[in-house]
């Protein structure tokens, strides 16, 4: 290869023979070898296709199918989502995104697949991306390293220990690697004071030094702020940027003042001058080019567009499923849920807040947003669910109209909600049309309080309120999936992959934590994240990391027989349903660690999603890696720390229901 055409392939504009395309990032092919052009876009919630709407489907977010705790399905929504991308002439797809929701009020929580727990980012991450993988589509697990907040998400550099970095962090993003993501996408922001896109300790260090990784790292949109030291640091290829500024024809070579092209002629003359040395382009250059042999796009030229029409029947059905899967009913009182359809006949059931219908919310803002052909808002399939009753749909603002209404009901569903989007976080914890749901609840106690969320939420209703289902941003679907549910239908089989808190900042942030000081922000609270930190401090949340409950009835599940083989070191337990359905379980395994280990009191290693019939037992088995019993030192550094382990098996971090002990 020539110099050129090394150049011409680090880095890649949203050009396409020279007029805009739809795809966001776009890399020419060079005929003369047979190299394909390699075609980005967006993102996690299924292909944005912002020229054309309505061509893809909405999926769920990312935080949904961490709510679902299901590899198999994780597995089955990346191999749809990108089966799009493929009927779209995609060669990456820049998803998953996966950083670890260490801020509550972070506002790209919903797309990111980990919730609050590195460990089911592990296991969604290997999923999600084998899923990807298998459509010739390549993954890019997004964003490297730390992207934690979106508030000043340019500038703000995470200080970081490696043994927090190496446990809650990176870990994901290796156990990407080790599943055979083909590129990465490192983030907008600092860590350790370095730009993330040109940062040696993360990027060559670790995700190319101490990882599996073979693929190719991309920037964010305004990740690369240097030629010399982003690319010595690892960065392979910028995104967007061109060759040379050309005034003349902007389309072709765009000269945007926050986005300088620090690669194209500048990274040019750095490899002529010397001061990047030609094995180091030549690096990248191989890595993009092992990563398009080895998705196959060398022998496969794309077909599609970005217009494309990949929509179908059977990928809105399985978005539907993936959003019953992630619904997690956090209260039922009395066993409400499932309603009958039949009960309801000739009965008057008030419909309230917006989100119920006016102004639906499905998924979230920004380069994860989808807009779909269709949606079905919650107020749509209540109709359709109950032809013989009287739907009483009150939009507007005033509590006291909201009580009214529902006093007036049989039942009342309240849809509270919020959107949210790249570039801010949420202003606070509290959903649109809270204070309805407060003022419902009061003057109804058969009022169910559904919810639409990026994240964490506050729930004042809590106490007066019947029921509570959390949809997180379950897509296109949204009314059917919660009519799946409200109905008996499907089970609500999620379980929170997050803390709900009681309160603003209760894990007591100070502005040098989040949202950081003179564009520092500190991580001083290491390794206690989410629920970490709940039991480290002994403080119970409104409702606990793992909760969640099956239409089977809160008490149905009974747990026996715990069963621990050191040598194997395999846990098993039993688990009978007698309740009154088939219902599924989320079994989950926490491990106390020896306390000199430094550990949080408990953390996740493992979880089991199984169906049991009414009346039936399962058992659960969960075998424990190295890994899963190893710390890192204050190198980040892993291996395995020996001593008594406690082994605790239940329902959530906080409904623990067999306990025993492991010798390591
Ligand atoms: C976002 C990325 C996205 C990129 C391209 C950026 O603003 O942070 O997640 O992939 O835009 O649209």
């Amino acid at each position: 290869m020539t110099l050129d055409e090394k150049i011409a392939m680090v880095h890649g504009n949203n050009t396409l023979d020279g007029k805009p395309t739809e795809y966001v990032g776009y890399v020419p092919a060079i005929p003369r070898l047979n190299i394909p052009s390699i075609r980005m876009n967006d993102g996690p919630e299924g292909f944005r296709a912002q020229g054309s709407p309505g061509t893809s489907t909405q999926w769920p977010s990312g935080l949904s199918s961490a709510a679902a705790w299901n590899e198999t399905l994780t597995y089955d929504f990346g191999r749809s989502m990108a089966a799009e991308f493929a009927g779209k002439g995609a060669t990456v797809q820049f998803g998953p995104g996966v950083n670890v929701a260490r801020v509550p009020v972070g506002g790209r929580n919903f797309e990111y697949l980990s919730g609050e727990d590195p460990y089911i980012g592990i296991k969604g991450i290997a999923a999600m991306v084998r899923g990807i993988q298998s459509q010739g589509v390549i993954a890019n697990p997004k964003h490297y390293i730390l992207n934690n907040q979106e508030d000043n998400r340019h500038f703000v550099s995470a200080n970081i220990d490696n043994r927090t970095l190496a446990e809650i962090y990176f870990s994901v993003f290796e156990a990407g690697a080790n599943a055979g993501a083909l590129s990465m996408m490192c983030s907008n922001n600092r860590v350790n004071d370095e730009f993330s896109c040109a940062n040696q300790q993360t990027v060559d260090g670790l995700l190319k030094g101490r990882s599996n990784f073979t693929g190719w790292v991309l920037s964010d949109y305004r990740g690369t702020q240097s030629t010399i030291q982003a690319a010595l640091g690892g960065l392979d290829m910028q995104l967007p940027g061109c060759v040379k500024p050309d005034p003349s024809n902007p389309i072709n070579c765009l000269s945007d003042p926050v986005r300088p092209n620090y690669f194209g002629e500048p990274l040019k003359q750095a490899v002529l001058n010397g001061s990047v040395p030609e094995a180091v382009l030549d690096d990248k250059v191989y890595r993009i080019l092992y990563a398009l042999i080895a998705i196959g796009a060398f022998d496969k030229p794309p077909t599609g567009t970005p217009a494309t029409n990949v929509t179908s029947q059977a990928h809105a059905d399985q978005a539907r499923l993936i959003a019953t899967q992630s619904a997690t009913l956090i209260s039922n009182k009395d066993g409400l849920v499932p309603l009958s359809a039949a009960e309801l006949k000739g009965k008057t059931v008030a419909v309230i807040g917006t989100a119920a219908g006016t102004d639906i919310i499905t998924g979230g803002g920004g380069s994860g947003a989808v807009v779909p052909a269709r949606t079905v808002s919650v107020l749509t399939a209540l109709h359709t669910e109950l032809p013989e009753s009287t739907i009483a749909y009150y939009d507007g603002t005033d509590p006291a109209s909201a009580a009214k209404a529902a006093k007036a009901a049989d039942l009342a569903v309240v849809v509270v909600g919020s959107s949210s989007r790249e570039g801010a976080d949420r202003p606070d914890l509290t959903l649109g049309d809270t204070d309805l749901a407060v003022a419902a609840c009061g003057a109804n106690n058969r009022t169910i309080v559904v919810v639409i969320t990026p994240g964490a939420f506050l729930s004042p209703w809590r106490s007066g309120a019947a029921a509570t289902l959390v949809m997180w941003f379950p897509g296109q679907e949204e009314g059917s999936a919660v009519a799946d549910v409200l109905f008996g239908r499907e089970d609500a089989s999620g379980r929170l992959p997050m803390t709900l808190p009681n309160k603003e900042n209760e894990m007591e942030f100070t502005p040098m934590q989040y949202p950081g000081v003179s564009n520092e922000s500190v991580y001083s609270e290491k390794l206690e994240v989410g629920y970490r930190w709940y039991q480290a401090h002994d403080v119970l949340p409104a409702f606990p990391f793992g909760h969640g409950i099956s239409l089977a009835g809160e008490q149905a599940f009974a747990y026996s027989n715990l069963q621990i083989d050191g040598a194997t070191r395999t846990v098993s337990a039993t688990i009978n349903n007698n309740g009154k359905r088939d219902g599924i379980e989320v079994a989950q395994l926490y491990l106390e660690f020896p306390a000199a280990a430094g550990e949080p009191p408990l953390v996740l290693r493992g979880f089991s999603k199984v169906l049991i019939a009414h009346g039936q037992a399962e058992t659960v088995s969960f075998t424990l890696t190295d890994r899963d019993v190893s710390v890192a030192d204050d190198q980040g550094i892993w291996s395995v720390y020996p001593g008594q382990f406690g082994v605790s098996v239940g329902s959530s971090c906080e409904a623990i229901h067999l306990k025993g002990t492991l010798k390591v």
